[in-house]
């Protein structure tokens, strides 16, 4: 069903097979497919009525990271639980700046592997603002999502998560770049938009070309950045997401790029004959809100604590009937987020649900030109702190955690209440 200003949606959280590699199929789980999901599209002033299907053994939920939505049952966290056999009916209106978001399974302690099984995937935010700029936005075309995962295949060319558990995030040493392994794309346009989401439970990504060409990023996980920013190496810790342009206006016919991740190779890009394509990017994207912070608040001070089975968020472990913190909504307040591992140590890609930040400073030092526009995730070196300003425009009990998703589910994770 459909009208001008609202879309219904099914989404059947379901397990299925999947031919990743020659020989067996490997058990998955997927939305309304065997893994994975289709992207999702969601226009700004439309609104959308879910109906969110669980055909599991198991209970699981429907979060939507980096979406603004009215409440915590929205927003798909634990507190949102879809039984086995059963359903859940959602409707929100979509607010918010053109991004890329996505949705992925959160049933606290289970979501690093339901999503390991497969239970992730896009969904693209578009508005006016940006659909006036001169960007490429034909989507399968010179638009093109890249959720980034990677697995271990065992016997049979299976997963097995149990077998893999490791407390500071299951890792594996083949690469899936949307639920495929050893993608190509054809390139048949001189300019590609690429939105890279680190889909992958703990694995960090350090993307470059194999001829160190220029990717141009124009988004990061919540909106555009103020304006374009040209890289050669892109990294992104998990959860976190980017939007670049490439230009292979210097290539041939036959030429074939690829993408790669440290040593590994992640995509081949095969060059077909294009109309050359000069057009600029514009200089000037996104006037990024920077709301006022409120007068009189304290600094906020979070901690994230130890490693394996020893992590925790200000010196406690999740607990999902405590309450960690109340704020007010409308009020916008400095939170500061420390890393407490020494070095060398891990990295934590910290994550807020239901608001977006920006990202004040680091160690005091000006933010990474990267990490200018609204976001929703931000890697905390070991040592570090990380200055950002927080603001609700909902209530309702909202988590924040690190997004090494066994971090998480370990317990690096609290819970605040907006009122
Ligand atoms: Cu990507 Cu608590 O979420
Ligand atoms: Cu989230
Ligand atoms: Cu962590």
């Amino acid at each position: 069903k459909q009208t001008a200003n609202e879309t219904w949606y099914t989404l059947t959280a379901q397990a299925g097979e999947t031919q990743l590699l020659p020989g067996e199929k490997t058990k998955t789980w997927g939305y309304n497919g065997s893994l994975l999901g289709p992207i999702v599209h969601y226009e700004r002033g439309k609104t959308y009525h879910l109906h969110l299907v669980n055909h599991l053994p198991e209970l699981t939920t429907f979060h939507w990271h980096g979406l603004a939505i009215p409440g915590p049952i929205e927003d798909g966290g634990c507190h949102a639980p879809v039984y086995p056999g059963q359903s859940r009916d959602v409707s929100f209106k979509i607010n918010q700046p053109a991004a890329f978001t996505w949705l992925h399974a959160h049933p606290c302690p289970e979501t690093a592997a339901q999503v390991w099984h497969g239970l992730a995937t896009g969904a693209i935010v578009t508005d006016q603002h940006e659909a006036k700029l001169p960007l490429p936005r034909n989507y399968g075309v010179d638009d093109i999502p890249l959720i980034l995962q990677d697995r271990r295949f065992h016997e049979n060319n299976q997963w097995d998560y149990r077998a893999d558990y490791d407390p500071d995030g299951v890792a594996g040493p083949t690469p899936m770049i949307n639920g495929t392994i050893n993608p190509y794309f054809d390139v048949t346009t001189q300019k590609l938009r690429l939105r890279f989401l680190n889909g992958a439970n703990r694995r960090e990504w350090r993307l470059h070309f194999d001829d160190n060409r220029i990717m141009t990023q124009i988004a990061g996980d919540l909106s555009l950045l103020p304006q374009p920013i040209k890289l050669t190496k892109l990294m992104l810790t998990c959860a976190e997401r980017a939007e670049v342009i490439v230009d292979f206006g210097d290539c041939k016919p036959g030429d074939v790029v690829t993408l790669y991740t440290d040593q590994t190779p992640l995509v081949q890009f095969w060059i077909h004959e294009f109309k050359p394509n000069h057009q600029e990017l514009p200089t000037k994207l996104f006037d990024v809100p920077n709301p006022e912070v409120t007068p009189g608040l304290p600094i906020h001070h979070v901690t994230l604590d130890g490693m394996d089975e020893m992590v925790a968020m200000n010196g406690k472990k999740f607990q999902m009937d405590r309450i960690d913190y109340t704020m007010q909504k409308g009020q916008v307040q400095i939170w500061d987020i420390y890393n407490t591992n020494g070095k060398p140590g891990m990295i934590h890609p910290y994550h807020m649900h239901g608001t977006t930040f920006k990202v004040i400073s680091r160690d005091g030092h000006a933010p990474l030109p990267t990490e200018t526009g609204l976001k929703d995730t931000v890697a905390i070196n070991p040592g570090e702190h990380v200055r950002i300003k927080v603001w609700f425009d909902v209530a309702g009990v909202f988590m924040y955690h690190c997004h090494i998703i066994e971090h998480e589910d370990g317990g690096m994770m609290a819970q605040l209440k907006v009122i």
